[in-house]
């Protein structure tokens, strides 16, 4: 059951060369040494709303000494949704089990989970839209009533037996709420979304970075590593990391923009901070299907890659930028991709897209 984590859906953490690499997980960090985590809920930046519904709903559960309803944290990979369970259980004063829906492979790993929680614990499911939905059945009970129902033995001999659980909390975390069942959903008292980054609140948390990382990054240096980070602190943090790297082997201690264009660069991240992938993923719908719309099963398949890695990586911040648009044909690319990759449109081809801009969030 504790087998780890290997899913290239929740782990969004190429950098820049089009890799997803296969350590990540979702309770992992960003990959290095020191933890550029935030620990308090007065630490995180940004997704100020949900923040501070959080704390409300926190405090209201604290004085009343009951668990907090449960939560489910939905949006793309890489925006804090771990972070956040984490800071809810540090920030509540209890314990953090953390797991993840396609770990979680028999119902007896579940109820062993259930009946190891203390009081008002934290039972963090990480891709709770893969749990199988036949052991999402058991947790309806254990949510709503915090009630375990188990049959135990087989045929004739089978019985049902009923275990009392503590109250505790589920937080769930997914990239795409769409795929839960909607009676999981439903028994969420707390549904918090989180959204891509700012551009400010991005380099904030880079000059956060850079502090505790000892760097000497100056404001325009953290702006530009903001900028190119695709609305995602996992990804500003990697980037900051490797131009930390970068410097360091250039014997420049000073990081300012044009030390981070460089090293950002060459990591071939561009200056809207589309990486190798994105391009390759423009450039498939841009030369092989005439600017679209072209399906997402063509495009996975053009890419080899999976299309969960399309739908939830790759495409949420293309579509938020207005590069993409997704219709119920397919994907088409919008003017500003076909300028970004350096093309012409073909003609007529955006004619129903030219606000486009306008259509950011959408799906
Ligand atoms: N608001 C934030 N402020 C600073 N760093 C953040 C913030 N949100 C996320 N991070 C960083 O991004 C990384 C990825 O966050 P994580 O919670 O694992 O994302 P998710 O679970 O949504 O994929 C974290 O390790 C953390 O360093
Ligand atoms: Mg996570």
């Amino acid at each position: 059951m504790s087998k780890p984590v290997n899913d290239p859906v929740i782990n969004d953490s190429r950098v820049v060369a089009g890799e997803f690499d296969s350590n990540g997980s979702g309770s992992g960090g960003d990959g290095g040494e020191v933890s550029l985590r935030p620990q308090a809920l007065d630490e995180f930046i940004g997704q100020d709303t949900l923040c501070d519904n959080l704390r409300i709903f926190i405090k209201a559960a604290r004085d009343r000494g009951e668990a907090l309803d449960h939560v489910l944290l939905h949006g793309p990979p890489g925006l804090g949704k771990t972070t956040l369970a984490q800071i809810v259980a540090r920030e509540t004063g209890t314990g953090f089990r953390p797991t993840s829906g396609p770990v979680i492979a028999k119902a007896g790993d579940l109820a062993a989970l259930l009946t190891n929680l203390q009081l008002h614990d934290i039972l963090f499911i990480d891709e709770i839209h893969r749990l199988n939905p036949a052991i999402e059945e058991i947790l309806y009970p254990a949510m709503e009533d915090f009630q375990l129902n188990l049959i135990i033995g087989e045929g004739p001999a089978a019985r049902s037996v009923r275990i009392d659980l503590p109250p505790f909390t589920l937080i769930g975390a997914t990239t795409r709420s769409g795929l839960i069942a909607t009676p999981l959903r439903e028994r969420f008292g707390i549904p918090l979304r989180v959204t891509f980054y700012e551009v400010a609140e991005l380099k904030e948390i880079v000059l956060r970075g850079g502090n505790i990382l000892n760097m000497e990054l100056v404001e325009d240096g953290a702006e530009e590593i903001a900028r190119r980070s695709r609305g995602t602190p996992r990804v500003a943090a990697r980037l900051l990391r490797r131009v930390r790297d970068f410097a360091a082997v250039a014997e420049t201690a000073h990081i300012d923009a044009s030390v981070a264009d460089k090293a950002l660069k060459r990591l071939e991240v561009d200056e809207s901070g589309l990486d190798s992938m994105d391009r390759r993923y423009l450039r498939c719908i841009a030369e092989h299907h005439g600017g679209g719309p072209v399906g997402v099963e063509a495009m996975a398949a053009a890419l080899s890659e999976q299309r969960d890695v399309i739908e939830d990586v790759i495409e949420p911040y293309l579509i938020q930028q207005g590069f993409i648009r997704r219709t119920p044909r397919g994907r088409s690319l919008s003017d500003l991709a076909f300028h970004h990759l350096g093309l012409t449109p073909p003609p007529g081809l955006n004619k129903d897209q030219l606000n486009l801009g306008m259509d950011k969030g959408k799906a």
